[in-house]
C-alpha cells in the first residue's frame, strides 16, 4: 500500500520546505503539495520536521575489544538506532594479522545478517601491509562494495599500524577508488604516558585522559594528513575530540587537501571533568580519543558551522558497567574503551546542536545523515529525500521534551552517558525503506530486515 507522509516540513541538507512526501515500496516516488492518493495509508507529520534517515558511519557492534565484547550486537544496537532515526549505519570490520581478509569479511558479516534491523555495510580495518593484503583488497572495494579502510594510528600492541602500513594502504586505496579513515592519536607516546602513570600509582579513570593529550592527537592527525598529502589520497579523520585535532584538518582543507572529519556527540557535550566522577563511575567516560577541557566545544560546533568537520558519528561501542567496565577497577588502561550512543546521537545533536542554535537545520542533516552518505558511497540512495531515493524517513517532533536515562534507552546497556540530560526534540515515525519500524515510540520492525549495502567508490565531492 502507498503511504504518503502528510503536512510535514521537508528538511534536506539543502531546503526546507512544506510538502507531502508518496511512497511507493521502498522508495520516494513524489514530493509535491497536498498529496491525495485514494487508499495510501496516512502518516501524520503536522508540526514535525521530516529529515532523512540518518547515516552513522562509526559504529562498533558485536565487537572483541579491551578483552571483552560490546554489550550490543546488531540486532540491539540496530533496534535502538531506529528508535532514535539512524536507518542506515557502517559498522567497523576488524581484521587479524595473518588471517584472510574475506575471512574477516565473512564473520561480520554473520554477525549482521538475520539480525540488523535498519541498512548495514562494512568499513574494513587495515591491521598489517603485506602481499597477501594488496592481493585480496581489489576483491574486497570492488565485489564487496567495502569502499573505505580504517587503520588506529593508537591503541599499541594492539591495533596500531606504523606510518608505512598507513602510506601504503593510502597508496593502494588511491588506486582503488576507496577512502581511508584514521583513528588519531600518537600510540607510541601515549604506551609511554600510561606507563609512566602506573608506575607513579595513578590507576583511576581520570588518568585515561591525563595520558592521552590533545597534543598526540594533534600530531597524529597532523601526520596523517601528511601522508594523505604526499600519496595524494584522501583521509577521513574519525572521532576528533579537541580543537587542536580539528584545526589541523581547518588548515589542511584551507590548503586545497582532501582531507574530511567527524565528531561524536560526547565531544560536543561532555568534557573532561566527567571521568573525575567518584564510585568509579568516570570508567562510564572512558573514550578515545578522551573527552577534552570544554572549550574545545565551540570549536567543534564552529567546525561543524563552517564545513571544517562534515559528520556526526555515535562510535557506538558499548560495554556494562557491571561486569565489563569494571574490569578496570584497579587499573585505567583495562577500562574498555567506548561508550554506548548509536540512539541518542540524533537526538542530542538536534536538541544542543539546533535548538540551541548552535547550528541551522540543513547543517543537522548533512551532520548527521547527509554527508556521510556522500563520503561512504551511499548517496543519493541514502542520505536524503529524493523522489527515486530509498524512503528512510524520520517524522520528528521539534517540541517533544525527555530525559535522556538507562531506563528508557533501548540499548543493551546498564548506563547512559547522557543519564539525566534534557533533550528537546524526538522520532516519533521512522521508515527504513517505506517500511514504519518505529510509530508513535513503538517498534514495529523485524530482526534481521535490515539489507546489506555494497557501496561506490570514493567519490570527491
Ligand atoms: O573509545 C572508543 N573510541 N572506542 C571504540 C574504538 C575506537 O577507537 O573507535
Ligand atoms: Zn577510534
Ligand atoms: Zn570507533
Amino acid at each position: 500500500m502507498a503511504k504518503v507522509i502528510k503536512g510535514g516540513t521537508v528538511v534536506t541538507a539543502s531546503d526546507i520546505y512544506e510538502a507531502d512526501i508518496l511512497i511507493e515500496g521502498e522508495k520516494v516516488v513524489s514530493i509535491a503539495e497536498n498529496i491525495d492518493v485514494p487508499d495510501a495509508e496516512i502518516i501524520d507529520a503536522k508540526g514535525c520536521y521530516v529529515f532523512p534517515g540518518g547515516v552513522d558511519p562509526h559504529t562498533h557492534l558485536d565487537m572483541p575489544f579491551g578483552g571483552t565484547t560490546t554489550a550490543d550486537d546488531f540486532e540491539t544496537g540496530t533496534r535502538a538506532a531506529a528508535f532514535g532515526g539512524t536507518t542506515t549505519i557502517v559498522d567497523f570490520c576488524l581484521t587479524q594479522k595473518g588471517k584472510p581478509l574475506k575471512e574477516a569479511v565473512s564473520t561480520w558479516h554473520k554477525k549482521a545478517a538475520g539480525n540488523a534491523i535498519i541498512d548495514y555495510s562494512f568499513h574494513l580495518m587495515i591491521s598489517e601491509m603485506n602481499d597477501n593484503v594488496l592481493n585480496e583488497l581489489p576483491a574486497v572495494v570492488q565485489e564487496e562494495g567495502i569502499t573505505s579502510l580504517k587503520l588506529f594510528m593508537a591503541y599499541k600492541n594492539v591495533f596500531q599500524v606504523d606510518d608505512g602500513t598507513l602510506f601504503q594502504t593510502l597508496t593502494k586505496a588511491k588506486e582503488l577508488g576507496a577512502l581511508v579513515q584514521v583513528h588519531a592519536e600518537n600510540g607510541d607516546v601515549i604506551d609511554f604516558l600510561t606507563k609512566k602513570a602506573l608506575q607513579e600509582g595513578n590507576t583511576s579513570p581520570y588518568y585515561h585522559a591525563v595520558t592521552r593529550p590533545p597534543e598526540a592527537e594533534a600530531e597524529a592527525t597532523g601526520r596523517a594528513i601528511a601522508m594523505a598529502a604526499l600519496a595524494d589520497a584522501p583521509i577521513y579523520v574519525v572521532h576528533v575530540s579537541c580543537a587542536a585535532a580539528a584545526n589541523k584538518i581547518k588548515e589542511a582543507r584551507a590548503l586545497g587537501f582532501k582531507v574530511w572529519g567527524e565528531t561524536c556527540p560526547q565531544y560536543l557535550v561532555l568534557d573532561v571533568t566527567a571521568l573525575e566522577k567518584p564510585e568509579f563511575e568516570g570508567a562510564k567516560y572512558v573514550w578515545s580519543p578522551p573527552l577534552r577541557e570544554k572549550c574545545n566545544q565551540e570549536e567543534l560546533w564552529a567546525a561543524l558551522r563552517n564545513g571544517s568537520l562534515q559528520t556526526v558519528g555515535s562510535d557506538q561501542c558499548s560495554f556494562n558497567f557491571e561486569g565489563q567496565k569494571d574490569l578496570g577497577k584497579d587499573d585505567f588502561t583495562k577500562i574498555p574503551n567506548g561508550g554506548p550512543l548509536i540512539e541518542d546521537r540524533f537526538s542530542i545533536l538536534y536538541s544542543e546542536g539546533v535548538h540551541k542554535g548552535k547550528i541551522g537545520l540543513n547543517t543537522f542533516v548533512n551532520a548527521v545523515s547527509t554527508n556521510a552518505a556522500k563520503l561512504f558511497g551511499l548517496f543519493p540512495k541514502k542520505g536524503t529525500i529524493a523522489v527515486g531515493s530509498d524512503a528512510d524517513i524520520v517524522v520528528f517532533d521539534p517540541k517533544a521534551e525527555r530525559t535522556l536515562s538507562a531506563a528508557t534507552h533501548h540499548m543493551n546497556v546498564d548506563y547512559n552517558p547522557f543519564e539525566g540530560m534534557k533533550v528537546t526534540g524526538e522520532p516519533v515515525t521512522v521508515l527504513s525503506r517505506g517500511e514504519v519500524i518505529v510509530q508513535d515510540k513503538q517498534f514495529r520492525g523485524q530482526k534481521g530486515r535490515g539489507h546489506y549495502l555494497k557501496r561506490q567508490l570514493f567519490q570527491q565531492y
